[in-house]
């Protein structure tokens, strides 16, 4: 057995000098990494909101592992990826060799020996890049793209820095409501856990009792059946699809039923704070979850979170390289 496969998920992500290395998981890093990531990803927006362009990946390859489907996700870092210089291969995983009977590890082994240094990895089942990370080499670095219901945390360091550059106030004054399908949710998993790191105080999860997780409000976190009580007041709402994919019996009678209690609309957005930001990580379901004129309306950032994506994607990928930058002085080149 692999040594590593003896740690947790949160034990492997740093390297000796306490830099990320993999990106697994939020459980486990401190505020210092997680300010760090949003600090570096900041500083590839410039004074006119555009993204940069370096050449701090140069001669680096990232090969994007999508076992899932995406369209932001996969298209967001590969564009972070391009920005920062690195070749980019977007491996065609249903038309692979695992589709032959070939194992996940032959497969990794495999895409290893063509000189990859970053996998990025979306898979349905919860801890497969935990999995992957104890069973490449150990200078691949491990981001995880979203894995299953488990986790997505470059998902919620963009949450988190589209709520920091939007709101411009200290989390620990922040409201944040996440309305809808929270149990099967690896966005709201890892948005909770880095809005506490973060200091966020005021955490509620909103939605039918089919679908709140269990366990959460030992954590602090207050949950809400009445969407009118849970929006109250608050700066920032997240609204979620329903992961039907991840739902075995039907959690609700019907999506019109759902809208009724639970859809963004103008007066419960009302309810909340006059400058109220409104979230989604996409893909959004019109007149499921929220209204089109939430979705399209002044108070929706959403478009913005996809820009902000690209930003903390570079950075992710930025730092899990950094060790190997240092050592080969280029870091100081750009000051990360
Ligand atoms: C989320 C995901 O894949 O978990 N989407 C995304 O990454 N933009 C949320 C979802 O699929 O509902």
């Amino acid at each position: 057995m692999h040594l590593a496969a003896l740690h947790t998920p949160s034990q492997i992500q740093l390297n000796q000098d306490g830099h990320l290395k993999h990106f697994i998981t939020i459980e486990g890093l401190s505020k210092e990494t997680l300010t760090k990531i949003l600090d570096t990803a900041h500083s590839f927006i410039n004074d006119q909101n555009q993204l940069v362009t370096n050449n701090l990946l140069e001669g680096r390859t990232v090969m994007n592992l999508f076992f899932e489907n995406s369209t932001r996700t996969r298209t967001t870092f590969e564009a972070a990826a391009k920005r920062l210089s690195a070749n980019v291969l977007n491996i065609d995983i249903a038309r692979s060799s695992t589709s032959k009977g070939e194992t996940l590890r032959d497969t990794l082994w495999n895409l290893e020996a063509m000189a990859a240094d970053i996998f990025v990895v979306r898979h349905s089942s919860s801890g497969a890049a935990h999995f992957i990370a104890q069973t490449v080499c150990p200078h691949v670095a491990i981001i995880n793209a979203g894995d299953g219901r488990h986790a997505h945390p470059t998902q919620a360091m963009l949450d988190m820095l589209t709520i920091r550059r939007e709101t411009k106030k200290p989390f620990e004054e922040l409201s944040v409501a996440i309305i809808g399908d929270i149990k099967h949710s690896r966005v709201a998993r890892s948005d909770v856990a880095a809005l506490q790191t973060l200091g966020c105080k005021d955490i509620r999860l909103i939605g039918p009792n089919t679908l709140l997780p269990v366990g959460f409000d030992d954590y602090g976190v207050r949950m809400f059946n009445k969407m009118d009580d849970g929006v109250a007041d608050c700066d920032v709402i997240i609204a979620l699809r329903i992961q039907n994919e991840r739902i075995e019996s039907p959690a609700l009678s019907s999506q019109l039923e759902f809208y009724k209690m639970y859809g963004l609309d103008e007066r419960r957005l009302a309810l909340a704070k006059p400058n109220c930001i409104v979230m989604h990580p996409g893909p959004m379901n019109r007149g499921v979850e929220i209204a089109s004129s939430i979705a399209d309306g002044p108070q929706s950032v959403i478009l913005h979170q996809v820009t902000n994506g690209i930003a903390v994607r570079m950075a992710v990928l930025a730092l899990s390289m950094q060790g190997q930058l240092q050592e080969k002085g280029l870091i100081e080149a750009v000051s990360l």
